[in-house]
């Protein structure tokens, strides 16, 4: 389980908010990989970067490696092939997972959910998934419902989840690109914002949160404009336990947390498509 060693307060409108203050991966108890050991370059130019693996379509891939006890209990618990397959369906995607501090917070307060880091660094991604094998050794039980993989997700997210599958997506302490001639390296542009809406089911919500924030007006303006997507309001936020989370359950939020930085957070859901 994630330790705790306090909590801030930050404020959403009118509303305050109390968010835990986590103790870093590393000052853990665990068997878990060493970040000093997987360390890479900070940035990389994701329009611009090396070929690696993506499925063609969904179909392509095979997650039972990536949640093996989970498989095993949906075998045991049923022979319905479609009940089967949905509860191993990736329901969670932490685009940018970086060394995966969200998804494990995440995966005890959503243990029915399964959830997936996409990050494009390789080191890191791998750092990600040795993390989630640590755990599960440690935590017999627990920590089953996430994985993480090597991906680009700004080129192939489509190319791993249907049409609608995907509850929450998450894009936590994204790049920021601050050059205007950079700005089409970033994560929440227009174009993409359609892909986001393809694979996030009507009601489905995208929580971004940023230290920057030119970056933060950029997304609020982005999201604010498409037709697929309308602000979630704040009487929303401040009872959704995801929210809290977002602030300090990453390794970036944590080190704008221990520098006492600003944090611009802006969270929209997927409408229905109007001209459906
Ligand atoms: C500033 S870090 C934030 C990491 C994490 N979300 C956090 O809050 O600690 C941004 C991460 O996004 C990853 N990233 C950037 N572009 C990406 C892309 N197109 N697809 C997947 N990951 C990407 C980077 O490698 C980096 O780990």
């Amino acid at each position: 389980m994630s330790r705790v060693r306090g909590s801030k307060t930050v404020t959403i409108g009118d509303a305050t908010l109390e968010v835990p203050s986590f103790v870093s991966a590393s000052n853990e108890r665990t068997t878990a990989p060493r970040k000093k050991h997987f360390r890479q370059r900070a940035h990389c130019n994701p329009l611009n970067d090396g070929q690696f693996y993506a499925p063609v379509m969904p179909s392509e891939m095979d997650w039972r490696g990536h949640y093996e006890e989970l498989y095993a209990r949906a075998e045991a618990a049923t022979e319905d092939a479609r009940a089967r397959s949905e509860a191993v369906k990736i329901r969670f995607a932490d685009v940018g997972c970086g060394f995966g501090g969200l998804l494990v917070r995440l995966s005890g307060v959503f243990p029915n959910k399964v959830m997936l880091g996409m990050e494009i660094r390789d080191k890191v991604s791998e750092y990600v998934r040795a993390r989630c094998v640590a755990l599960r050794r440690d935590h017999p039980g627990e920590y089953e419902n996430i994985s993480c993989v090597r991906a680009n997700a700004m080129k192939n997210l489509p190319q791993y989840f249907e049409k609608g599958q995907l509850e929450k997506l998450f894009f936590l302490f994204p790049d920021p690109h601050f050059k205007a001639a950079n700005h089409r390296r970033r994560i929440v542009t227009t174009t993409l914002l359609a892909e986001y809406a393809y694979v996030l089911q009507e009601g489905g919500i995208l929580y971004t949160i940023t230290d920057v924030e030119e970056l933060g007006t950029w997304m609020s303006d982005h999201m604010s404009a498409h037709p697929m997507f309308e602000r979630v309001p704040e009487s929303e936020l401040t009872i959704d336990p995801v929210v809290p989370l977002l602030y300090t359950g990453t390794e970036e939020g944590q080190k704008v947390e221990r520098n006492s930085g600003s944090t611009f957070l802006n969270v929209f859901r997927r409408v229905r498509n109007p001209h459906a």
